[in-house]
């Protein structure tokens, strides 16, 4: 089980383009890794096509996506058939696939279900999102149900909040939307950030500390 912060395993792995060693896959992009109880399943189906649609925006924020099922390079060939029908494509599935049939992979990076079993009553992959940093930290790990299918805008969201974050030192609130107005982070002392930033807004609060303090997003 990797923690946030920690360096992401390595591992070498089949995939339906080949076999891939993940951190030299990765290089020093961003990466993205999300897994799936099984192949041929209707929400699983649904989450996969909808990458294909929004392989520009990961692409645009330098992030190399790559997805996990624990079937077989074969089953997930044949499988790729069905998900390009349903994300209406006739071009070249987009991303890779990790095959994990023995759930080697699942097990080392903590992605097994205990309430999803196989016909043999093995656990299957939960829905694991991963986000690896150009450094190779893990930077966010969710775990959904396999009955939800995950907001991929929301996993863009996040990714623009750190990859803003990186470069400034703010944060971003609830809700928060690219161009929408952030915070300062409470590690600033207020004089670093008058050095830092023009137009501080620090809302008044009953406690009388001056934490919430709001600039517009800087660039
Ligand atoms: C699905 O992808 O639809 C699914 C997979 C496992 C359990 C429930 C739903």
């Amino acid at each position: 089980m990797v923690l946030l912060g920690e360096t992401f395993p390595n591992f070498i792995a089949d995939t339906q383009m080949g076999s891939i060693n993940f951190h030299e896959w990765l290089a020093d992009s961003w990466g993205i890794l999300f897994s799936h109880p099984n192949d041929f399943t209707p929400v699983c189906t649904t989450e996969l096509a909808r990458m294909i649609k929004l392989m520009p925006e990961f692409e645009k924020l330098g992030v190399k996506v790559i997805a996990l099922s624990c079937n077989s390079v074969d089953s997930h060939r044949k499988w790729i058939e069905d998900i390009k029908a349903y994300a209406e494509t006739d071009k070249e599935f987009p991303y890779p696939i990790v095959e994990d049939e023995t759930r080697k992979l699942a097990t080392l990076l903590g992605m097994l279900d205990p309430a999803e079993v196989d016909d043999h009553g093995i656990p299957m992959t939960a829905r694991a999102v991963f986000i690896i940093d150009p450094t190779k930290k893990m930077r966010l790990s969710i775990l959904y149900p396999a009955t939800t299918g995950r907001n991929f805008d929301e996993i863009l969201r996040v990714i623009e909040s750190l990859q803003l974050t990186e470069k400034h030192k703010v944060a971003t609130p609830v809700d928060w939307k690219t161009g929408d107005q952030v915070m300062i982070q409470p590690t600033v002392s207020d004089e670093e950030a008058k050095t830092l930033y023009n137009n501080i807004k620090t809302v008044p609060l009953p406690s009388g500390k001056s934490y919430l303090r709001i600039v517009s997003q800087p660039l």
